[in-house]
């Protein structure tokens, strides 16, 4: 029997991933390389519209491909490759773009934060049309589900709806993509403010907890941890969100229970608890920093994972993308 496909992607913008990637996303990537069949990539196209340096971006877009392999991302069990790499991304993306509405891409809400918060002078194209780059990645593999963070469902609806219109319009081409989105760990929020959802853009570092930053470093940011009047540990979003953050990330790390969890720390406070979740952060994170940091010391075998995937990766992508082309009408060379 065929395995069903998955596809995700996470951008390279800063050197290293944040908690809220992982638990989010990238650990749900690890585990379904087994069960399914597995296209993840970094997507370093989606990067550009944040005009990055080109020297950090060609060392931040290693440094994401080193840490998904030291977070467990297996080339064995999976494909990885590049966006760039594969260059069937834009070619289907303009098509995407043929497709949506106007007023359809300007109602995304990363669009419309990045132009308020920017300008509309300021703000590129790119960000208008990122959405349907994203739906080019996830329609040329017709994935069946698509693992992410809460903060992209609004994206994986825009590219449910493009598929389907391409296929009530020129006939049945696409797989029509489901998010995978947990219940716990879809949202990770801000240390310092847990009612923001936690990201690189925020405007202060002190409330994100980074994948490759130093024990010290995180330990000194999760005792420093906003939490709330009382003392008992207890998952309450509404009441306590800075301690049910705090709750959300013990569990999925430690892979013990909110409840039992809550029964652990009975009686013992948030200074108890706070020291406990930095233990198990720093813990879980040490051997994956020193495993990136000699990954990124053979940048040739990072290029030989990158070229085995992004040659994976385009057998699939060109058949669905020579199909698009003969369904719309564009002729293909002698
Ligand atoms: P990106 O690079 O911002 O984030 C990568 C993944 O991490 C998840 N995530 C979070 N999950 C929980 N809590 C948080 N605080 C948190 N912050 C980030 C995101 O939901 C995401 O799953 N547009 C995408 C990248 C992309 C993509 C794709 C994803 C491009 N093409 C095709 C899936 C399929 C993005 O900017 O993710």
């Amino acid at each position: 029997m065929t395995k069903p496909r998955v596809l995700s992607g996470i951008q390279p913008t800063n050197g290293s991933f944040q908690l809220g990637n992982y638990l989010g996303a990238v650990k749900q990537w690890v585990e379904l390389q087994q069960s399914h069949d597995a296209f993840y990539c970094v997507v370093d196209l989606h990067a550009l519209t944040s005009s990055p340096d080109p020297k950090e971006l060609r060392k931040n877009t290693l440094t994401s491909v080193a840490q998904l392999l030291a977070l467990g991302i297996d080339p064995e069990h999976c494909t990885l490759f590049l966006q760039s790499q594969v260059y069937e991304h834009n070619q289907l993306a303009w098509v995407m773009e043929c497709l949506t509405g106007f007023g359809e891409a300007s109602r995304m809400t990363q669009f419309k934060d990045k132009s308020q918060k920017v300008g509309n002078d300021r703000v590129v194209v790119g960000v208008f049309t990122y959405p349907m780059l994203m739906a080019a990645d996830i329609l040329l593999y017709q994935a069946d589900q698509v693992p992410v963070g809460e903060d992209q469902r609004q994206h994986i609806e825009l590219t449910r709806d493009l598929a389907a219109r391409f296929n009530s319009q020129y006939g049945k081409t696409f797989t029509i993509p489901e998010g995978y989105i947990l219940k716990a760990g879809a949202k990770i929020y801000d240390l310092q403010d847990p009612t923001s959802k936690m990201s690189k853009s925020a405007e202060s570092m002190s409330g994100l907890i980074e994948i490759l930053d130093t024990p010290e470093s995180n330990t000194k940011k999760i005792k420093s941890a906003v939490t709330d009047t009382g003392r008992e540990v207890r998952f309450d979003v509404a009441e306590k969100p800075g301690i049910s953050n705090l709750l959300t990330i013990y569990s999925a790390l430690s892979g013990k229970s909110i409840s039992e969890t809550e029964i652990e720390f009975d009686g013992k406070g948030y200074g108890d608890f706070k020291s406990a979740v930095a233990e198990v952060v720093v813990e879980y994170l040490r051997p994956v920093r020193l495993r990136t940091l000699e990954l990124l010391d053979d940048p040739t075998h990072l290029s030989a994972i990158l070229e085995t995937g992004a040659q994976k990766a385009q057998a699939v992508a060109s058949k669905t993308l020579a199909e698009v082309y003969e369904r719309i009408g564009l002729i293909s060379r002698a």
